[in-house]
């Protein structure tokens, strides 16, 4: 898998403890693919999983939230800082299942980052996808959304902007022939069972705690509804929505 060591292009934060950093490479990945990051030097054993949130030409951009040392340690750096990147990573969203198709896409606060290449292929196809963003409190990055989705409705929990609730009062999936989602665990349970109970195909992009990202630890195992484990790194992150059990 590719792995190089590359000069930061730019890392701004785009809202609140959510940073957006450019980086080089020509290796082409698939919108929901991933990369490990880790700083040059870093006194932390293990890289960090970010999503790839867009491509163009030769710079690769990521969308990512602080939380802990390692995305802290993302967010200050400074452009011409080195970072080994490591992938592109995982399957990918079933971009060849989407063709055609009336799409939803439904991201919860920094799981709208692997969405945005989604929407964009979907735009390139010649079927934008609607998309339904949901956030604690303020928005951020919606704007890159808005000239590749169809209609873009904006929720937050506070009220600050958009409709005051949570994303899943949005939509209703028996409007739509296939879903995409990514978000916390228990926003991405209730985009499920929504959408099995309309009788609509969803696919959801999981987020575990990652160590290898290569499928060699068994670290990011989640478990599906027959009762076997799956790795996230390298049998997803994309896995049909309806397999997995989000309670295991
Ligand atoms: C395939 C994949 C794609 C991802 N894409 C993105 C992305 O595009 N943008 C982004 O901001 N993050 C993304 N993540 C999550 C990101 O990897 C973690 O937030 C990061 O590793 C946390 O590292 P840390 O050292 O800052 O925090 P830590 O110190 O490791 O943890 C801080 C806190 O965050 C929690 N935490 C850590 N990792 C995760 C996780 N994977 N899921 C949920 N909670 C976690 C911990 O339980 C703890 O409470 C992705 C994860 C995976 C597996
Ligand atoms: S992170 Fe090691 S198997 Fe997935």
């Amino acid at each position: 898998m590719p792995s190089e060591m590359v000069t930061v292009r730019s890392n701004q934060e785009v809202g609140e403890d959510v940073f957006e950093m450019r980086l080089p490479s020509s290796v082409p990945a698939k919108p929901g693919q991933f990369y490990m990051l880790r700083r040059e030097g870093s006194a932390l054993l293990l890289p960090r999983a970010i999503s790839l949130c867009n491509q163009e030409e030769d710079t690769l951009t990521f969308l990512y939230k602080v939380v802990g040392e390692g995305t802290a340690e993302l967010s200050n750096m400074k452009p011409g800082d080195k970072l080994r990147l490591t992938g592109p990573l995982g399957n990918g969203w079933p971009l060849e299942e989407l063709s055609g198709k009336r799409v939803l896409l439904v991201g919860g606060g920094i799981g709208i980052a692997p969405l945005l290449l989604a929407a964009k292929a979907l735009r390139q196809q010649g079927n934008p996808a609607d998309c339904c963003l949901g956030f604690p409190h303020q928005p951020f990055y919606q704007e890159a959304f808005q000239p590749d989705c169809g209609a873009l409705s904006i929720a937050t929990e506070s009220g600050v902007a958009g409709h005051k609730g949570l994303v899943t009062q949005l939509f209703d999936p028996a409007d739509y022939e296939i879903v995409l989602c990514c978000g916390p665990t228990p926003m991405m349970k209730a985009v499920v069972a929504l959408c099995k109970a309309a009788g609509t195909p969803v696919w959801v992009s999981l987020e575990n705690r990652m160590a290898c990202g290569v499928g060699a630890c068994l670290v990011c195992t989640c478990s599906d509804h027959q009762g076997k484990n799956r790795r996230t790194c390298k049998d997803g992150p994309i896995f049909r929505g309806e397999e997995i059990n989000f309670d295991a």
